[in-house]
């Protein structure tokens, strides 16, 4: 029977730790005097002692007038605080008299665990993340009826340890919930970003709310509903490959627009300057590296596809030209291949040795949807020692090209 410790028995420990009791032997400990009737609230030695696996739930707390109860945007942000974690870890390096399974479940920002973390816990101990995705009223509902449950390894394979813990979860789960394994860094970032997407998708959904004020004539539920029911596009996994920005005749001046418009309502905030700056200094990102690429290699860069999607002509929009806009401004020059696009400038045909090509066009990821399977055909020869920057991920290794997956950091 494997033995549960936990270290932090607040709002989300003392009832992770009593739904963990009903299946297993749980000790607990926590610096302020705790009770319960499932565990065996305990000193620091003991409940290390006394447990196989040791499930720290301590805070991670942000600084005060953080917490978003009163205007916090224009302060300078700030990273959580880590001193509870590292003092759990140290407990656990004093008091532990044979190896222990040590799996973080507090919150913290995406790399912390492999930077603050990993290197403070003595070798003989193995560490997992293992974040929560429980709101305050519901923690033992949640606990039991997650939608995911996210595994956070050192290299993010499913080892043995990671499927140890999902044997450990089974018996307890209510809904049979997907178990995603992945590095430490990527459940970090999985479970920040799975509240920060509320917190956008809120922002939006608020800001329906805001117009219907200011212009009249508008129920926001209408104009809410309507879009919660759009389960192409917007809702579902649509729109959740990392790639290309958004681009084309209509999103990006949409986006545009309205930033006029919340301005001439007089809205008080720009949802959309945030999202529009965002979009042109991600391009600038993937700009600066092409061009780092090209240095090194003493190549020029070639984006394949010019018009805003395959299979179209338009340029209008498109996030390849805004790419190409970055390039030229950190004093290179570019070159695109595109039989379709409709406007000529900088296209050519064929490219003249090896290139660093930006492969910006994927037919199968933007057509998806229609039953669209075929993956973009290279609109020229690429010449042998070329480096393919793929922002989709989804290239194969080619003999005697270089493919690098922009995205994917994993060693
Ligand atoms: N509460 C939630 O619903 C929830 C949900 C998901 C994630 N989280 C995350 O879980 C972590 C804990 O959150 P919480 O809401 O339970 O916080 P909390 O403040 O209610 O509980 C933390 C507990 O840890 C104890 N503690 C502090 N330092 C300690 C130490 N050095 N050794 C032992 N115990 C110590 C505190 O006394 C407290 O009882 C945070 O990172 C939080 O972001 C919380």
């Amino acid at each position: 029977m494997k033995r549960i410790g936990f270290i932090g028995l607040g709002k989300l420990g003392l009832d992770c730790a009593e739904v963990f009791a009903q299946h297993y032997p749980v000790s607990g400990y926590d610096i302020y005097p705790r009770t319960s009737d499932l565990v065996k609230v305990s000193s620091i030695e003991n409940t290390i002692n006394n447990s196989d696996w040791i499930f720290i739930a301590v805070p991670t707390p942000h600084a005060d007038g953080y917490d978003g109860s009163v205007p916090s945007s224009h302060m300078e942000p700030k990273d959580f605080g880590h001193d509870a974690v590292i003092d759990a870890i140290n407990q656990v390096n004093q008091f532990a008299t044979d190896s222990k399974k040590v799996v973080l479940i507090s919150t913290v920002l995406p790399g912390t665990t492999r930077k603050n973390f990993y290197s403070l816990l003595d070798k003989k101990h193995q560490f997992l993340y293992n974040p929560y995705l429980i709101a305050m009223g519901s923690v033992k509902w949640d606990m039991v009826n997650p939608e995911m449950v996210m595994i956070g390894t050192e290299d993010g394979d499913r080892t043995a340890l990671a499927g140890e813990l999902i044997d450990i979860y089974k018996p307890l789960m209510k809904n049979d919930p997907r178990y995603i394994v992945g590095t430490w860094d990527e459940c970090e970032a999985i479970k920040i970003f799975y509240n920060t997407f509320i917190s956008a998708k809120v922002g939006l959904v608020n800001m329906i709310q805001d117009f219907a004020l200011k212009i009249g004539n508008i129920n926001v539920d209408v104009v809410t509903d309507a879009l919660a029911a759009s389960t192409m596009r917007i809702m579902g996994p649509k729109y959740m490959t990392a790639g290309m920005g958004d681009a084309g005749a209509c999103h990006p001046r949409d986006n545009i627009a309205l930033r006029w418009l919340a301005k001439e309502y007089d809205i008080g905030y720009d949802l959309f300057d945030t999202v529009m700056h965002a979009r042109e200094i991600q391009a600038e990102n993937l700009a600066k590296f092409l061009v780092n690429e090209a240095k090194q290699r003493g190549m020029s860069v070639v984006i394949h596809g010019k018009a805003y999607k395959p299979d179209v002509p338009y340029c209008i929009g498109s996030y390849s030209t805004l790419v190409g806009y970055y390039v030229k401004q950190a004093g290179f020059n570019v070159r695109y291949v595109d039989p379709l696009a409709d406007d000529p400038t900088e296209v050519v045909s064929e490219m003249v040795g090896p290139s660093v090509v930006l492969w910006a066009h994927n037919r199968k990821i933007t057509y998806e949807y229609t039953g669209e399977q075929d993956e973009t055909k290279a609109y020229c020869d690429i010449p042998r020692g070329s480096v393919i920057v793929d922002p989709w991920r989804q290239l194969a290794d080619v003999d005697g090209i270089t493919v690098i997956h922009y995205g994917n950091t994993r060693k």
